[in-house]
């Protein structure tokens, strides 16, 4: 068997899990600090060390191998996780710009505080081709999406105000670069004012791994339990799962 561990802040990389676990058949731990969520404000340190006891947990688990599913930790640390463990560490970030690339046009990185701050996206993609990456942080979805607020004026308005310079500039790729978002993708396309292309990584990232594996087990760990959060996972997971509440890192 193979044994995966994949990991997000809280319920973001929940989407990621999902499509992979419909694609590749394997054993799958997830780790979600929904506790501390969200990572998108942190300082690098927090971030890294929060990061740390996320692997230190998973690695119980005799994993093979890790993606992470969070932008915010991709961005902060993973050269970081990478030398520590001395394992593989695919990240939801760099498989984003890689799908991004195969699009014509300018794009809109549209991601937290932290990963906007390092400017991977617009670095990376800016340095492989022609194009300019504009830039929104969108400070609080992702408290807005673990709450479970999906729908609804404070949801809109927030959007309305994220996607203010994709609406005026009809920038023709908006990329989901916050694994949370995905999970509202359906307004996002509902209050943009023109036909963008909406960039999905953990689309493109499950479509990526393939495992030989004949059955799958998919294990997802929540560090608080809310019943907010094993709604959510319900209405996301298209896969059979067991979900436990750790209380805590
Ligand atoms: N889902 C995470 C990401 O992709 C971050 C959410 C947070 O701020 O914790 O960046």
């Amino acid at each position: 068997m193979t044994n995966i561990g994949i990991f997000d802040s809280g319920l973001g990389g929940v989407a990621v899990l999902n499509e992979l676990a419909k694609r590749n058949k394997a054993n799958y731990f997830y780790l979600g600090d929904n506790l501390r969520v969200p990572y998108g404000n942190r300082s690098k340190a927090e971030i890294t060390k929060f990061a740390t006891d996320i692997v230190d947990f998973l690695e119980n688990y005799d994993i093979d191998y890790y993606i992470i599913a969070c932008n915010t930790i991709s961005v902060t640390c993973k050269d970081y996780l990478r030398e520590k463990y001395a394992k593989k560490f695919i990240t939801i970030a760099e498989m984003a710009v890689e799908a991004a690339l195969g699009f014509e046009g300018d794009y809109l990185a549209l991601a937290t505080k932290a990963t906007i701050d390092s400017h991977f996206y617009k670095n990376t993609i800016e340095g492989k081709k022609s194009c300019h990456v504009y830039e929104s942080k969108a400070i609080d979805l992702v408290n807005l999406i673990e709450a479970g607020v999906l729908d609804g004026k404070t949801l809109n308005d927030s959007i309305d105000e994220y996607l203010s310079i994709a609406n005026e500039k009809q920038i023709a790729n908006i990329i989901l670069a916050c694994t949370h978002y995905p999970i509202i993708k359906d307004k996002i396309r509902e209050r943009l004012s023109y036909k963008a292309n909406i960039i999905d990584p953990a689309v493109y990232l499950a479509e990526k791994i393939r495992t030989d594996d004949m059955e799958n087990v998919v294990n997802i760990f929540m560090t608080k339990e809310s019943q907010e959060t094993s709604d959510l996972i319900n209405k996301i997971m298209e896969v059979d799962y067991k979900l436990s509440f750790i209380g805590g890192l």
